[in-house]
Order: C-alpha cells, then structure tokens, then sequence
C-alpha cells in the first residue's frame, strides 16, 4: 500500500504549510503515540520514525501505515542523520521515571542519551524546531539549546502543558464549563515544583478566583493533585503516554500551520538565566515571544525559586 509523496522540490522548504516533515526520536510508547496522534490528525507529510532499536523503529512504521489509511501522512523508519533534516524533532527518547523516582533522577542517564542523540543528527537543518519532550523537560530543553547549536527559540519543550490540560479537565468537572473556555497555566517546571497561576486564570475574561465554586477549593490539594497525576497513572499502567501524545501533536500542529498559539512551554527566559515553564507564543519559525507574569509578587518568587535550583541542577552539566 504505497501513496505517491510528492518529491519536496514541488515545495518551496522554509515556509509554512511547505512539505514539512516530522521526526520522532524514541518510538517507545511516547513516541509511538505522538505519531500515532499526528497520523490521525494528518499534521505533516512525512513521520520520520528512529530508534536505537531498529527492528522497533521499523515495527512502528508498518503497524502506523495500517493506520495511516484514511490519512495523507506518509511514515519512514530513519537514521538519526535524517531525522536531523526534518522541519519539526521531537525527541522522547530516554529513560522513564518508575514508581519510586522523581523526573529529576532522570537527568544523568538521559542527558547522556540527548548528548548522542543530537551529535548523531549533525548537521541539524538550520530551520528546525526541536521539541523536547523527554523528562526532565525543562531541564534536557536547556541540554538540547546548549548541544543543538540551534537559536535558543527554536529548542522548546513540551513544559506544563500537560499539567495545564490536565488542571483546565480537573476544573471543567468543577464548573461545568467545556474545557477549552478555561485559561487555567501551571507554570514553573514539569515537575515537583510547578505552580497553578491562580493569579492570570480565567474564564470568559473573568478571573477564575471570581467563582465561588474555584475560590472555595484547597489550591495546595489541587496542585498536588495535577502535579501528582502522574504518579497515579504510573503506579497503575506503568507509564502516561496518551495525555503526553495529544499534546505534542498539538505542539506540532501549531508549528507546522503556524498558528501561533500561546502555550505553557519550556522557553528559556533570559533575565532568570534558565529554562522555565512560561507562557508562549509558538509557530514555524519557533517561540516569537514569551508573556512574563503580570507582576503577582508571590507567583514572581515561585519563577525565581524554580530558576535557581534549576541552575544548581544544570550547573554539573556545564562544560
Ligand atoms: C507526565 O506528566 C510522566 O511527565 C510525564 O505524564
């Protein structure tokens, strides 16, 4: 079952909606989903699929062909040489925290996997958008933007935008309103640390706190209950993977059709010197702008906190 692909010189390379291409590096149960999820959603023309696992890489393609079939997108199994050419990298690949560990105690063996990862794709394609996805996010976001030799807005990270998704499901329940009509930002890092800013959430342009229903909640129970979420998946299958998927096929649709939607994302912000979970707008060309916090001074604290352990953390890592 072959569906003819227009070679890329019918499409002008570099600008939006052109024969774009998306790799997927790491096709475990992440990866496999994201592209699952970008098939389904028919976001690009070509899935480039890698694994360090050939015959897995190569076992995702053929079985994601036999869902390719009511869609245009066309699946590869590739080297990381090539997937180093594509418009759009997300990188998966890497250890997953188990029961009893932090994203954090990832960072060792997963920054050694990014390392040979990115040296393996060189040369990038100049272009390229590189969405981290692997955990610590915020944390291999900064790694990639320091090995990738990319422009600092075009490494982004998949940040709190899950945990964003999950806290606008957790309060759609509670108010009775459809999901997409809440603007609910849990900002910081994807981790331990994130917060809920209470302060910029908002439904229909009124601020959410404004609603009984939300003022009268625990905060501190509901941020552990968002930020836990994981755990609780993960202490029942294993791993997340479904949440995590649709997301990124998200992401990559905004890139790819140059939405320019503004999303919790891992960005670095300059005047903290580190990779945070912030507000930010995102298209082809990558992050155009990150929207700081209007100036809650309890929120501002949390950014600094979170900025200085994540310099203590990255600190080992500086060559
Ligand atoms: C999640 O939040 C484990 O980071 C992954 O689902």
């Amino acid at each position: 079952y072959q569906r003819s692909v227009l070679p890329s010189k019918f499409y002008h390379h570099g600008s939006p909606g052109a024969h774009s291409r998306i790799a997927v590096v790491g096709t475990g149960n992440v990866g496999a989903s994201i592209a699952y999820a970008l098939v389904l959603k028919d976001v690009a023309n070509e899935i480039l699929l890698v694994d360090a696992n050939r015959s897995l890489a190569k076992g995702q393609r053929l079985d994601l062909d036999d869902a390719s079939l009511f869609s245009a997108t066309h699946v590869k199994d590739v080297t990381l040489q090539e997937a180093g050419k594509a418009d759009v990298i997300v990188i998966t690949a890497g250890a997953r925290q188990k029961e009893n560990e932090s994203r954090a105690d990832l960072i060792d063996r997963n920054y050694q996997v990014l390392e040979s990862i990115i040296s393996a794709m060189q040369p990038i394609q100049k272009d390229a958008i590189m969405l981290l996805v692997a955990n610590p996010v915020d944390v291999l976001t900064y790694f990639a933007q320091e090995l990738s030799g990319l422009p600092r807005n075009q490494v982004i990270g998949s940040g709190t935008y899950l945990d964003s998704s999950r806290l606008r499901g957790f309060l759609s329940e509670v108010l009775e309103v459809n999901n997409e009509s809440i603007h609910s930002p849990v900002l910081g890092e994807h981790g331990d640390s994130q917060f809920i800013s209470w302060n910029t959430a908002n439904i229909a342009g009124q601020p959410i706190l404004s609603f009984p229903r939300v003022a009268n909640l625990d905060k501190e129970l509901v941020r552990e209950k968002i930020a836990g979420k994981a755990m609780d998946i993960i202490k029942l299958k294993g791993s997340t993977y479904f949440g995590i998927a649709t997301c990124t096929a998200s992401l990559c649709e905004t890139i790819i059709k140059n939405r320019r939607d503004i999303r919790p994302l891992s960005v670095y912000v300059d005047r903290l010197g580190a990779v945070m979970s912030m507000p930010a707008k995102l298209g082809w060309y990558g992050v155009e702008e990150i929207y700081e916090l209007n100036g809650d001074p309890g929120e501002e604290q949390k950014l600094v906190d979170i900025a200085q352990e994540f310099k203590k953390t990255c600190k080992k890592y500086e060559h």
